[in-house]
């Protein structure tokens, strides 16, 4: 099949590891030329280079979302090195576990500062340059299953993917005349740096088998929806928040 994507630029936060890796891969192998950023510049690197080493187009930057003055020109070197953004995909995201009676005002700052104000930012800075471009872009939020379901122990994470969700809708409202698609996708379990730790014990052993079907996802699992709203196919859908979670906040799971 020819790749769906030719000719377009991606940008992708939080490209270091786990599903933001997962997704830049995909959309190179679609075609599009991909600037991967996160705060490990060296693992970016690795991908950026496997990915021109396939006969794609990539380049690697440092950029804490946090830092969110210094999205802009994170995106102003994309452009540069890659062209005018079309696609942006708000992956950066930490966990923020920890029961609310004991989280310090950093801990919850922090689940804030890339979950909400990093997705907030990067989403305003790539809208900014896609009217200016004259582009129609699209935004990809990766939101949660967190965004709908109370996950005991995370309610920081939860209201801030929650925060996510509304975001989406109010982004897309807003652009919706300026040419620019805005949609989440809210994934279930996928076992990646942010989780890993829990899998093996005993409470995340229980949680697996509440879990409809007793099982991870697997990051491919996010492909094809993944893939509809970053490329053509989202021309109309947009204030979209789509669940992928294998049945997982069905109830009795999660
Ligand atoms: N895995 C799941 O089950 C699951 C399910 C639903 C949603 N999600 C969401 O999917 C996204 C990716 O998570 P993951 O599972 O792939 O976890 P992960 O393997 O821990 O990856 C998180 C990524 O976010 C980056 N990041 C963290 N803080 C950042 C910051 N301040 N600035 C820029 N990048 C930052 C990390 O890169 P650096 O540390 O190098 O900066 C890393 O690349 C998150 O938004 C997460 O909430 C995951």
């Amino acid at each position: 099949m020819e790749p769906q994507l030719k000719g377009q630029v991606a940008f992708v936060t939080g490209a270091s590891g786990g599903l933001g890796e997962h997704f830049a891969r995909l959309l190179a192998r679609e075609g599009a030329a991909v600037a991967l950023t996160a705060r490990r510049l060296d693992m970016v690197e690795a991908t950026a280079l496997a990915i021109e080493a396939e006969g794609g187009r990539a380049i690697a930057l440092a950029l804490d979302v946090a830092q969110a003055e210094t999205i802009g020109p994170a995106m102003d070197q994309a452009q540069a090195a890659l062209g005018p953004l079309n696609i942006l995909v708000n992956n950066a995201g930490v966990g923020g576990e920890g029961l609310a009676l004991d989280l310090s005002v950093a801990e919850f700052d922090r689940t804030y500062d890339v979950n909400v104000r990093g997705v907030f930012f990067a989403a305003q800075a790539a809208a900014r340059r896609m009217i200016a471009a004259g582009i129609e872009g699209r935004i990809v939020n990766v939101a949660s299953i967190a965004s709908h379901t109370v996950l005991p122990g995370l309610s920081a994470y939860c209201s801030s993917k929650a925060a996510v969700a509304m975001l989406t809708k109010g982004l897309a409202r807003e652009w919706a005349r300026k040419g620019i698609a805005v949609n989440a996708i809210c994934p279930g379990y996928i076992e990646t740096a942010i989780n890993a730790d829990w899998w093996p014990t005993e409470g995340g052993q229980k949680q697996l088998k509440g879990f409809p079907r007793r099982r991870l996802m697997d990051a491919t699992d996010l492909d094809a929806p993944f893939l509809m709203l970053a490329g053509p196919a989202a021309r109309a859908i947009t204030g979209s928040v789509i669940t992928i979670d294998d049945g997982q906040s069905l109830p009795g799971g999660g």
